[in-house]
């Protein structure tokens, strides 16, 4: 299980795996703010729209791990066409499965990198849109309703 998987099952209990994939999903919204996070780039096409976009660019090639230095980080992140679109580790490590070391560099090429244990669910919502919205809006139910 990937560190944001465990961390959504622990915060969410009633969250399961695939669930807790289609929420990291919801980083189809938005973007990355490098005076808030010090990350940078949209992590799809359309961030005002949810869809399953996200799995669909995180499928793809061509990502370049760039180190990310700055007041507020001192890692790395994904960057593809350019620095347009991004990907967190957390969002990356639900497809390939690797070690981030300290100094921001990890033990593999992302390509020849293992694919996760959640890589044949980021697969599925990348071919099936149908499949992410529904698993998303019953994990997003679930998330708001933990602890009422
Ligand atoms: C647990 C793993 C997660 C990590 C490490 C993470 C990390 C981040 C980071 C670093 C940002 C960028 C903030 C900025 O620069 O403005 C961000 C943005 C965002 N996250 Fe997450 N996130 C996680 C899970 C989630 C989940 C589960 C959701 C929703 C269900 C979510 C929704 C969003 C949205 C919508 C934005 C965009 C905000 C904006 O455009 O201003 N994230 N996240």
């Amino acid at each position: 299980m990937t560190d944001a998987v465990s961390y959504l099952r622990r915060q969410f209990p009633d969250v399961n795996t695939t669930e807790a994939v289609a929420l990291m999903g919801c980083h189809s919204l938005g973007q990355l703010h490098p005076e808030i996070s010090g990350f940078s780039g949209q992590w799809d096409r359309v961030p005002v729209d949810i869809d399953n976009g996200y799995f669909r660019n995180m499928l793809s090639s061509g990502w370049t791990l760039t180190p990310v230095e700055n007041d507020i980080v001192d890692s790395s992140q994904w960057f593809r066409s350019g620095r347009h679109f991004a990907m967190l580790h957390a969002d990356m490590t639900l497809y390939k499965d690797y070690t981030l070391f300290e100094d921001g560099n990890i033990n593999c090429a992302r390509d020849s990198c293992p694919n996760s244990n959640t890589a044949s669910t980021v697969m599925n919502f990348g071919r099936q849109a149908n499949l992410f919205v529904q698993a998303a809006a019953t994990a997003f139910g679930k998330m708001i309703n933990t602890g009422l």
